[in-house]
Order: structure tokens, then sequence, then C-alpha cells
């Protein structure tokens, strides 16, 4: 009786024909197509050929025995199950094929219900690893897509915080889209990208958020703050950082450039008094960004703008006291090499234009 063409090959190795014969009968009959080899050498050859759910084959053989071939399916063919066929001397080397991964081996001369068993065996054994890799997969696969699903509500909730602040505050919505944009351009132009990159875009976009906390009246006030104003204005960065920080938690130094970008150079900044290195460095590039904008922007306290060149000269003058030379180094090279560039007063939103 011969199989029909769905059934699943079995590779018969040994080199006496006779032997052979036997085992195809067998496995023919158990419903398997048989194809053969009279080595190891040819086996692989089968292999390549044919996809091969079974080998039974025998350990001693010319060119390359059964212990070989062994080794080259695990290597090579690593879904194929193996049982070796031995003789009573070579038990010991079919105890270490198994150590090299053979489902089972079977002792000549053997009792064709014997083999049957011990292929029904190997073939259960080899269906439970398979199914079991398909569900670490399929399990891998569903963890990306929940971690996929979570970026996205992550990026929901900013947006949504975002956008509450740019209700109360409209001047805050191309200020933040502008200062992630120009922190980006400085920071490219410091070598950094990647992750810190896109942190550095993401914490130039959610940089005001703590405004959300300010008083209307002076958020939107047209003309010099008092004192007092000034300091409750000031408390944005703490309070944007305390609202962030649950949210941000995997994106520090997003988390950074929030609480420290009013942070000075020369540490007379708010709220940590830090100075120098000890500012974040993606801090120190969002304070640039930041002045820049408000020096080329509109702001109700101030009545116009200043033009790109204007607004370089006064960073460049405060480097050292407001900002990190470094900085404003590449600040200077990007203006110089046309990279940075006034960007528009406005601009659609970036978490909704899917670039944060
Ligand atoms: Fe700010």
């Amino acid at each position: 009786m011969s199989a029909p063409d769905a059934a699943p090959y079995c590779l018969i190795v040994d080199d006496e024909p006779r032997l052979r014969q036997v085992m195809v009968h067998l496995m023919r009959s158990d419903g398997f197509q048989c194809i053969e080899a009279g080595n190891g050498v040819e086996a692989l050859e089968q292999l390549e050929k044919y996809t091969v759910t079974l080998v039974l084959s025998d350990l001693r053989m010319p060119k390359m025995d059964g212990f070989e071939l062994l080794r080259q399916i695990r290597d090579r063919f690593p879904d194929v199950a193996v049982v070796m066929i031995t003789a009573v001397a070579d038990v010991e080397i079919a105890v270490n094929c198994l150590a090299i991964g053979a489902a089972d081996y079977v002792i000549k001369p053997y009792q064709l219900e014997d083999v049957r068993a011990r292929v029904a065996q190997a073939l259960e054994k080899r269906r439970l690893i398979l199914e079991n890799r398909a569900y670490r997969e399929s399990l891998e696969e569903r963890v990306q897509q929940q971690a996929r699903r979570l970026e996205e509500l992550f990026l929901a909730s900013v947006q949504s915080l975002a956008e509450a602040l740019e209700l109360k505050d409209p001047y805050t919505r191309g200020h933040s889209i502008r200062v992630s944009q120009y922190s980006s351009i400085i920071a490219r132009c410091m070598g950094l990208e990647g992750e810190m990159l896109r942190q550095i875009e993401l914490g130039g976009h959610v940089h005001d958020i703590g405004k959300i906390g300010v008083r209307e009246t002076v958020l939107n006030k047209p003309d010099r703050l008092t004192p007092e104003e000034y300091q409750h204005i000031m408390t944005h960065p703490v309070l944007g950082w305390r609202i962030l920080a649950p949210l941000l938690g995997d994106t520090p130094n997003a988390l950074n450039i929030v609480r420290s970008h009013h942070e000075r150079y020369d540490g007379r900044g708010i709220p940590d008094g830090l100075s120098g290195d000890s500012i974040p460095l993606e801090a120190r590039i969002a304070a640039a960004a930041d002045a820049f904008d408000a020096m080329t922007s509109d702001r109700p306290y101030r009545a116009s703008e200043m033009t790109l060149d204007l607004a370089v000269a006064e960073i460049r003058r405060c480097s050292g006291s407001q900002f990190d030379p470094s900085v404003v180094e590449a600040l200077i090279a990007s203006a110089e090499r046309g990279e940075l560039q006034l960007l528009p007063r406005t601009g659609m939103h970036p978490v909704a234009a899917g670039k944060v």
C-alpha cells in the first residue's frame, strides 16, 4: 500500500538494503512516505530535498556513521525526530545519542511492535516540542502587541495632557512643538541619536506641562509679571515633573527635561540650583532651545520677537552663565549650517502627527 502525498516523510538510513526494506514496509504500513539512504552523507542529501518528519538510522555505516549524522541533523534540521537503530554491542553509543538529541533507540534484532512503539513516542515528543515552540512564539507576539498598545495608550495620555494645556495657554501649542524640534536639531548636532533623541523630542514636547497648574491670569498676562507671579509660574517644572513622573518612568531623559529645563549652567536656575554637568545634558539642550524659541516668538509680555541672528547672538552672550557652552556651540553651528531655522508659529501636534 503506498502512502498518500500528504503523508509525512520517513527517512530510513541503513547500509544493508534488506534491512531498509523491512523498515520501509513497516513504516509505509503506518502511513509514512518512505525515502532511503545507505549512509549519513546520502541521508543529508535526502534531508535537503524532502521535508522529513522522522529519521530511522543505523549506527554503523560507511562514509558517515549514525552518530555523526545525528549531530548534523540536530544542527541543520532540528525539527526532525531521530530514532537510532543499534546492535547490542553499541548500546553505550546509542545512549550517547540520546544525550545529543536522538528521540530514542531500538536494539537489533528488534520486534516490529517495539519499533512502532518507539516511533510513536518519538513523534509525540516532537509534536509537543513543536507545539511548545509555537505557543512561545505566539506569546512573544502577544507581548509585543501589548507593548505597542501600551505605547499608544501612553502617547494618548501625554497628548490629552498637552491638549489640556493648549486650551488653557494657546501660546504653548506652537512653543512645545518648536522646542521639541529645536532641541532635536541641537542634540543631533551634538551627535545624539536613537532612544536619547526620541526622549529629547518627547521631553521638549511636554516640558511645560506643569503650566496646567498655573493661574490663567498669570499665564496670559500681557504686562510684566510681579515677583509673586513669576514665582508662581516658575513652579511649573516641579509641577510638571510630579504630573509626568508616573507616565514617563521608562523615559527618564524626557522627565529630566520637564524638571530641569529652567536650570542655569552657573547654578542660579530653578528648581534645584544645579550647575554645569550636574544638569542632565538633555535639560541643558532643552533650556537653550526653550530660550531660543521664547526670543523668536511673540509672548504676551513681549511686544516683538527677535530675528534668528539676534537670538543666536543673545544665546552666545549667555554661554557659560545661563547655557552650557557646548550646547551653545552646537546651536550656533546648526544655525550656521542652516539646520536651525525659525519654525512657523503653528504646526501639527507632533503626537497627532505620530512624530513623538
Ligand atoms: Fe518652562
